[in-house]
């Protein structure tokens, strides 16, 4: 089948090229000519494990094919997917004029009949939304129907995520752009789930808000364990083996980042008060989350009492391990709280410096690698969980620094192994 996207970010390109290794001919559509060209050239922008060698590999076999021109994109397809950006606006609704915007785009290229999907997070209503901009402007003769197909991909396991999702959602009215849309995904397993559009969109939102409210609940948990002297770890290995509950995504630590749970709560309470619900289960979930980063600056601030002078390393910056997006990465509100407070910084990521850069205040060193980031720091801060850092040398990473305490926000370290090679250490959750 020859399919479109508009848009090449962690969910276009990805979505894009996995489609294309199954053997369909992939139209992409940019917006901007030097990224075109760049993607054209086998370069995916963005890194995403795998994505780099599935690029090159179908742009070589021509199934790959990347354009500004929506028109040669559109005619050539059955099914155009937009998979373009939903930020959060101000007030925490999803912004949704990337989305409009291509769909009119969209629509006035349409020739024939044409089955156009969001696979970006849009919110209930937002399937009729679209059909209303695309049929103002279609040519006349054209035809759609309207679909959401949303997607569940991580970050950093995009490509399998994809291949092997736990379900495929194909919500549409049209009994005919369901069957397109299952032939088309007939080569990716998962469990099929079929239903209306708007059902397809919640299910998008309902998602993320449960994985974020396992976040939050984990993270309360692990305050209350500080306080009654339990072990975290050890409360939610016995709470999740009960297989009612499960372990998966019960992570205590700095708290949920990047750029869909934050959005998408957010998103999913201005929602519900749209229809005059008031989410107060998830208006708790985000509290609890922002009270994560704050505590562990808590208590880096309470170790040092002030943190004038002193000199942290922050090792990860990316918002979660093997991905360079730093949207609404932890590490960002951390390290500006610990500037406010007095505190010089170093900081280490594998992968995600150069966006880091973009995002954080001046005067940060940025070290080269974990060993140069502790270098003369009074502590290091731990702040995303990359396996690079559960394999360090503390004993070499203790001789270069001035102070030896650690404060590790993702409990990657066994405490008295650390407290043996002479460190105070402090986790989350546990003692
Ligand atoms: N990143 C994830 O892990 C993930 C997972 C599941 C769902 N989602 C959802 O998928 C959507 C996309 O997320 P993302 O992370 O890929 O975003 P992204 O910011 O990485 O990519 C968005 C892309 O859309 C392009 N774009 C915007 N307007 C355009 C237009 N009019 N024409 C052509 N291109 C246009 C941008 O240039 C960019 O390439 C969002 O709604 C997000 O919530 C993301």
């Amino acid at each position: 089948m020859t399919i479109a996207f508009v848009g090449h970010g962690y969910v276009g390109l990805v979505t894009a090229a996995v489609f294309a290794d199954l053997g369909n001919t992939v139209w992409v559509v940019g917006r901007t000519k030097e990224k075109i060209e760049r993607l054209k050239k086998g370069d995916p922008l963005i890194y995403e494990p795998g994505l780099d060698e599935l690029l090159k590999r179908n742009l070589a076999a021509g199934r790959l094919k990347f354009t500004l021109d929506y028109k040669e994109a559109v005619v050539a397809s059955a099914v155009i997917f937009i998979a373009v950006g939903t930020p959060s606006k101000p007030n925490g609704e999803a912004d949704l004029s990337q989305v409009f915007a291509a769909a009119e785009e969209i629509g006035k290229s349409l020739v024939g009949y044409k089955v156009v999907v969001t696979k970006s997070t849009v919110p209930p209503g937002t399937g009729k939304k679209v059909a209303a901009i695309v049929e103002k402007v279609k040519p006349d003769g054209s035809s759609f129907a309207i679909a959401s197909c949303p997607e569940f991909l991580r970050e950093g396991t995009g490509l399998s995520d994809t291949l092997h999702p736990d379900r495929v959602v194909i919500g549409t009215n049209s009994d005919r752009a369901r069957d397109i849309l299952v032939e088309l995904h007939k080569s990716i397993d998962g469990k099929a789930v079929l239903s209306n559009v708007e059902t397809a969109e919640l299910i998008k939102y309902a998602s993320n808000s449960m994985l974020a409210t396992k976040i939050s609940f984990a993270n309360a948990i692990s305050f209350l364990a500080e306080k009654v002297g339990a072990d975290v770890e050890k409360v939610l290995e016995g709470v999740g083996l009960d297989k009612r509950i499960g372990r998966s995504f019960l992570y205590p630590g700095v708290g949920y980042g990047g750029s869909c749970f934050p959005k998408d709560v957010k998103a999913l309470i201005a929602i519900a008060g749209e229809y005059e619900y008031d989410f107060k289960l998830l208006r708790a979930v985000h509290e609890v989350n922002n009270e994560a980063r704050s505590n562990f600056v808590g208590k880096i601030v309470q170790h040092f009492t002030s943190l004038k002078g002193k000199t942290i390393a922050v090792l990860g910056l990316a918002f979660k391990p093997d991905t360079d997006d730093m949207r609404e990465a932890p590490s960002t509100d951390i390290i500006h709280s610990l500037i406010e407070k007095g505190a010089k910084i170093a900081v280490y990521d594998p992968i995600a410096m150069n966006k880091a850069k973009e995002k954080l205040p001046s005067g940060i060193r940025f070290a080269k690698d974990p060993y140069d980031a502790a270098r003369d720091a009074d502590a290091v801060a731990i702040v995303t969980e990359w396996n690079e850092f559960r394999q360090i040398d503390l004993v070499r990473l203790a001789k270069g620094m001035k102070h030896l305490v650690l404060f590790d926000g993702r409990n990657i370290y066994e405490p008295a192994r650390v407290r043996e090679l002479g460190f105070m250490y402090y986790g989350v959750g546990r003692m």
